[in-house]
């Protein structure tokens, strides 16, 4: 299989530069693209059905198609969400630290495409590598003229401005990240509006997520059907899949969608480690409902891991063993929610810490058998339609899926009054 994203990603290489990047193709995408009409680059994108990578599965084209291309219309921005916070989930940081010259070319077509001149990369703290090859990248291709000049006959120009976040998980939420962005507190906005018709200052504004973004060079290259054509499954395209947990070889590997989940853990993780049997897997990141042995058969493509009651959503595994405690695990992950919660609206402000006080207390001995019915309300009223954002229903995925699949382990622990792993 051909490897549109990955093929010069190597952690033990350094980062392609410009000339490199442009030995092997590389910004050839932009000058096609440049020759065609923006409305045709969308309709491109949307035909090839590149859905987002960021978790959310919207299409690409699509979403582009809803940006008003008045000539009149004023000021547009692009935004690269950068913001990778998703626990388990770094497929992101390898794709700008191995070969930052893509990202920015995909941003580039995607800005000419909805004709933004003005375009952001939203990163998140953490990632300071990736901050300083992104800033490399950038000034080569200001002083290369595919940034901040007129490029060809179209007389079409961008500017592009590295943002690094402060490592809040709420900024990778796109409202909120564009209230970070304007210098605002970074909570959601309601939506609609979409940011495609009012987004950063109000204008029309595109986020899209960066694997979403490395893609786009690719399909204005070879084509609508090539991209399909990748996939296993009527996904199309090749997914950046993460494993991590207790197998033999946790990474990130670049496979055509809908590659079955056993033969993602098994050929590519390694199975698991010696001494070590495997219980579940939130499939594409923390806020996933568990995948548990009988779904090991899956293809790992959206519909089909929706069919088994959880989502795709970074495509980036993390794995749950026979020797780690399914309630200190879920507890670990809403302690995580709970402090990333924004205080915006009550449900997850309140209902996040209570959730986590209810598990700690379960995972200490001090559980009762009401609270496992608490927290089955909790997932319903943090549910979906619930709360103001996608972070508290997120959030109550793993632990509804948790109540459901390892149930007799909270039970276990409510009449031993202990911890059975400790
Ligand atoms: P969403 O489904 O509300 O929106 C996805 C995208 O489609 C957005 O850009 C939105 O503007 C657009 N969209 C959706 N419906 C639309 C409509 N009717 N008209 C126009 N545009 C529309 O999902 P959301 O809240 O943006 O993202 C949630 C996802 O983010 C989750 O699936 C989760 O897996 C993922 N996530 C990823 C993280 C990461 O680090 N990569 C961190 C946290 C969550």
């Amino acid at each position: 299989m051909e490897k549109p994203l990955t093929q010069y990603i190597n952690p033990n290489r350094p980062a392609l530069h410009l000339k490199e990047y442009e030995r092997v193709g590389g910004y050839s995408a932009l000058r096609k693209a440049l020759t065609m009409a923006p409305k045709d680059i969308t309709n491109m994108v949307q035909e090839a059905d590149l859905k987002g990578r960021g978790g959310a599965g919207f299409n690409t084209g699509m979403k582009w198609s809803f940006v008003p291309m008045d000539p009149d219309i004023g000021t547009k921005y692009l935004i690269a969400n950068a913001d990778e916070m998703e626990p388990g989930t770094f497929k992101d940081r390898l794709l700008m630290e191995g070969n930052p010259h893509q990202l920015i070319e995909g941003m580039i077509i995607a800005a000419y495409a909805i004709q933004a001149n003005v375009s952001f990369i939203f990163l998140r703290w953490a990632y300071k590598k990736a901050a300083r090859l992104l800033e490399q990248a950038i000034a080569e291709a200001y002083d290369a003229g595919y940034l901040g000049r007129p490029m060809g006959s179209t007389g079409y120009q961008l500017h592009l401005h590295l943002h690094t976040g402060v490592g809040r998980y709420i900024c990778g939420e796109e409202t909120a990240l564009l209230n970070a962005l304007e210098g605002k507190r970074a909570t959601p906005r309601l939506k609609p509006p979409f940011p495609q018709i009012s987004g950063l200052f109000g204008r029309p504004t595109i986020v899209n997520n960066v694997e979403t973004l490395c893609n786009v060079p690719h399909i204005v290259n070879n084509g609508p059907d090539w991209f399909k054509a990748l996939s296993n499954s009527g996904d199309a395209g090749t997914k950046l899949y993460g494993v991590s947990g207790r197998v033999k070889t946790p990474g990130i590997w670049e496979l055509p969608l809908g590659t079955p989940m056993d033969q993602l853990l098994e050929d590519h993780a390694g199975g698991m480690q010696d001494g070590y049997r495997f219980r579940g897997a939130l499939p594409g990141g923390a806020s996933t409902d568990f995948l548990v042995t009988e779904h090991l058969k899956i293809n790992l493509d959206y519909k089909s891991v929706a069919s088994a009651g959880s989502r795709l959503g970074t495509g980036t595994m993390v794995v749950l063993d026979d020797r780690t405690c399914p309630v200190g695990f879920v507890h670990n992950l809403e302690h995580f929610f709970a402090q990333e919660s924004c205080g915006w609206c009550s449900p997850c402000r309140e209902g996040l810490p209570w959730t986590e006080k209810i598990l700690r207390s379960i995972e200490d001995g001090r559980g009762t058998i009401q609270d496992l019915e608490i927290l089955e309300q909790h997932t319903i009223q943090l549910g979906p339609g619930r709360t103001f954002c996608a972070l508290a229903p997120g959030a109550m995925e793993p632990l509804q899926s948790a109540l459901k699949y390892f149930r007799e382990d909270f039970e276990s622990h409510i009449s031993q009054k202990k911890c059975p792993w400790r």
